[in-house]
């Protein structure tokens, strides 16, 4: 069997690389001292209630918790240049495939900080990880995510009722999918962007 064939549950290779760089940030694996800015940032309902799995409020337990699962897996913190955390970003494993989430703080919204993140997580499951195709999912009340996703080439397949955590109820989410050839053609086009 190729890694092309592998199965979703036989895991990622290991290609898996620790630092990713864009132009202005960088992806690195979560350190132990970046629990206590983690936990700052992330313990606001506006990130929580717009993500599958991130609880509210979000203790520094959660963080150290978070912290300790990301070993060996292609889960990041976002940094700027200032060396500044902020926001979090990942590929993961989940029942229909590998999926990507972000999340970038209150804060630092709207500056395209999550639009770079997550090409380069993008570009890192196709070009590092050899997936096939990466999924993604975002609450229809959720625009500002909707729009990143397809700023990296997502397209729009189906809405599925989401079981939110922080909710602790489900919730319509919008779901996406990206293949490797679309991905190949639009890095081949010097195309990041279908909309715009
Ligand atoms: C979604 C999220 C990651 C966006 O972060 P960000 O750094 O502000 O995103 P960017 O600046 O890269 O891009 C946001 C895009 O959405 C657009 N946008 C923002 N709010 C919008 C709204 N209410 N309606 C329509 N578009 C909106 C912005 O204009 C921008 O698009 P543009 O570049 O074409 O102008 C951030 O809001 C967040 O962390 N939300 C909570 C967690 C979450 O939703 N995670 C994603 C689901 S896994």
């Amino acid at each position: 069997m190729t890694l092309l064939e592998r199965e979703p549950t036989e895991g990622l290779p290991v290609a898996r690389k620790a630092v990713l760089r864009t132009a202005r940030l960088t992806l690195r694996a979560p350190r132990p001292d970046d629990a206590k800015a983690i936990k700052a940032l992330i313990n606001d309902r506006r990130i929580a209630e717009n993500t599958a799995s991130i609880p509210h409020p979000y203790t520094l337990k959660d963080a150290r918790a978070f912290i300790a699962n990301a070993a060996g897996k292609p889960a990041f913190v976002i940094t700027r240049d200032d060396g500044r955390l902020i926001g979090g970003g990942g590929i993961d494993l989940r029942p229909r495939g590998y999926e990507i989430g972000y999340w970038i703080g209150v804060p630092y919204w709207g500056n395209g900080y999550a639009t770079e993140a997550a090409r380069a997580l993008v570009d890192h499951a196709f070009r590092d990880l050899d997936l096939t195709e990466l999924l993604a999912g975002a609450r229809v009340t959720n625009p500002a995510s909707r729009r990143v996703l397809e700023k990296c080439g997502f397209q729009w397949t189906h809405v599925v009722l989401q079981r939110v955590v922080a909710l602790n109820s489900s919730a319509p989410s919008d779901r996406f999918r990206l293949d490797r050839g679309l991905w190949a053609s639009l890095r081949s086009w010097g195309k990041a962007e279908l909309i715009d």
